[in-house]
């Protein structure tokens, strides 16, 4: 569209004219009512629209998939950060395949992805490609290696009101280089992340198919307000911790309409590991997930922990699909870990080709290293479950407390599970574990069997800040129309 030796002219240039037709756009709409949609522009719902657009071409991108354009992403972000003051600016991806390392996110900032383009990670396990960042301070210590960590594909940190999204434009880790590595030990780095933002607030990432990760998908870490929706994520059910969204001391955090088919667990919920989450004390709270959809055949669905040092509390889950997976809504934690896990309300599961129903682990045997205090007790107490329906499943619940600190106060309420042609025979395993239960198919352990309250388990009525935020309409230029 114009040269990249000259930007910024360029660049505005091109922004007045958008707006100019913007203008006529619009006024035609208000004219002609709802009747079309013009062509040349994508509505795309956003927390904030931009008045500045620029294409990777502009900065010297090549979407030949051979291309390094790791470049060309740098200048270009940096280039547009400089209009954050200024109604902010998007990036906007056109077809093609992207081949890149890792680059940063400014503030105030939209990165587009046309629904044919593809971003692809670099296979170049250099500095220049893959620079290395700080070790995260709530988990003290590389997760992979002994040594730093390598900065995700998309990297953002210290950010206001930043955008990922695309008309389900995809973004590709070309993670099997990075598998292969870990499987040999021939990691000297922990792997990068796709997408890590930290310390930020006003998060969006949407509409997005997202696969092959090198490990972590969707990593939002010591930030707020973050809302997550219209994610397809893909891995193979045997890649090494590919979970799907990682949640983490976060809190106002919306997650809805993903699809995941994962290694690990498709959403897992954190706060870092053992004495250095304790230490850093930044819990995920106010946390909403709705209408998920979940394939992990040997993890969760959604895991809450294991790294929940610095708590975890007011989840609420409604709407949970879960095919051929291992458990649900699982609770993992360990002697070591402090933190808590409290007040989880879960809404609506349907199931089929389960391992566990309902499974809580108290001895998650994972530590950052051996200088965790082994009497930092985590305290698990309000688990509410109702109104599941589930099929195929191999145990109803392995429910294991720790000894001298049980889970309490775990409420399960309407349930109908049916079980494999050849099922366990103890259904329910329960330890350490208390709480009640009502209209609960097969009946559980007596541990749980007190009678919980008429009308089933609670389930907030409120809504959190964060499901009040509305999408703005964006009107995105459309860059296969020019
Ligand atoms: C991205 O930001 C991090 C943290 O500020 C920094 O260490 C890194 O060098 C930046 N990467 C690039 C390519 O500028
Ligand atoms: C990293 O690899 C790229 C692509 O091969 C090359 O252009 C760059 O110079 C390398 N950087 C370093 C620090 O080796
Ligand atoms: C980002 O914010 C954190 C927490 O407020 C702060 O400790 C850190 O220094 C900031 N980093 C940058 C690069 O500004
Ligand atoms: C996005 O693309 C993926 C992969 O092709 C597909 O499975 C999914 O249904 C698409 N999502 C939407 C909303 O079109
Ligand atoms: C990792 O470390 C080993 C041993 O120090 C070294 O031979 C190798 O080149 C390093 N790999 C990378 C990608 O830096
Ligand atoms: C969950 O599913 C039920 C039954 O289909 C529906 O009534 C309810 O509105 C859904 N809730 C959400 C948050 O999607
Ligand atoms: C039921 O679950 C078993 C594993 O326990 C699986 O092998 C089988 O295919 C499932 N059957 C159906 C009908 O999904
Ligand atoms: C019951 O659970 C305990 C603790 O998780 C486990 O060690 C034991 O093997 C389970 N028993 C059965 C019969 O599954």
């Amino acid at each position: 569209m114009y040269l990249p030796q000259d930007p910024t002219k360029t660049h505005d240039a091109a922004a007045r004219i958008s707006a100019v037709i913007l203008l006529a756009l619009l006024s035609l709409a208000t004219v002609e009512g709802k009747r079309s949609c013009p062509t040349n522009y994508l509505q795309v719902p956003a927390i904030s629209c931009r008045k500045h657009t620029a294409l990777i071409t502009d900065f010297g991108g090549v979407g030949d998939g051979v291309t390094s354009n790791t470049q060309a992403f740098r200048r270009a972000i940096e280039h547009l950060s400089s209009l954050a003051a200024d109604g902010g600016a998007q990036l906007t991806v056109p077809p093609g395949k992207w081949l890149t390392g890792s680059f940063n996110l400014t503030s105030h900032f939209t990165l587009f992805v046309h629904k044919d383009a593809k971003i692809l990670g670099s296979q170049v396990e250099n500095e220049s490609e893959w620079p290395q960042v700080a070790l995260l301070p709530s988990y003290g210590v590389g997760r992979d290696a002994p040594g730093g960590r390598y900065s995700s594909l998309i990297f953002g940190t210290n950010l206001t009101d930043v955008v990922i999204t695309g008309n389900n434009g995809t973004i590709d880790g070309q993670g099997a280089y990075w598998w292969d590595k870990f499987h040999k030990g021939e990691l000297n780095l922990t792997r990068p992340y796709l997408i890590e933002i930290m310390y930020s607030d006003q998060i969006q990432i949407s509409d997005l198919t997202l696969v092959n990760s090198p490990s972590w998908f969707v990593h939002p870490i010591y930030s707020k307000n973050v809302i997550i929706q219209g994610l397809t994520i893909l891995a193979p059910i045997d890649s090494p911790n590919t979970d799907g969204i990682d949640p983490d001391s976060c809190s106002n955090t919306r997650i809805e309409d993903c699809f995941i088919v994962s290694g690990d667990d498709c959403i897992a919920v954190k706060s870092g590991w053992d004495q250095y989450g304790i230490k850093f004390g930044m819990p995920t709270e106010d946390l909403v997930i709705k209408r998920l959809t979940c394939i992990s055949p040997d993890s969760a669905g959604v895991a809450l922990g294991s790294e929940m040092s610095g708590g975890i509390r007011n989840v609420r889950i409604e709407n949970f699909t879960g095919i051929n997976t291992q458990s649900a809504v699982r609770i993992k934690t360990a002697r070591g870990r402090g933190g808590f896990v409290k007040d989880i309300f879960v809404r609506g599961m349907y199931l089929s080709t389960m391992k566990y129903v309902f499974w809580m682990t108290g001895n998650y045997k994972s530590h950052p290293d051996d200088k965790f205090d082994p009497a930092a007790l985590p305290e698990i107490t309000n688990i509410n479950y109702r109104d599941v329906v589930a099929e195929n499943v191999t145990y109803s619940a392995r429910l294991e407390g720790i000894s001298g600190d049980p889970f309490t106060n775990i409420c399960i309420s309407n349930v109908k599970i049916g079980l494999t042609a050849t099922p366990k025979k103890l259904q329910w395993n329960c330890t350490d574990v208390e709480g009640f239960s009502s209209d609960v198919v097969p009946p559980p352990c007596a541990p749980l069997a007190k009678a919980g309250k008429s009308g089933g388990c609670d389930f907030p009525e409120d809504q959190l800040p964060i499901e009040r935020v509305q999408l703005k309409t964006c009107f995105v230029q459309n860059p296969t129309v020019v």
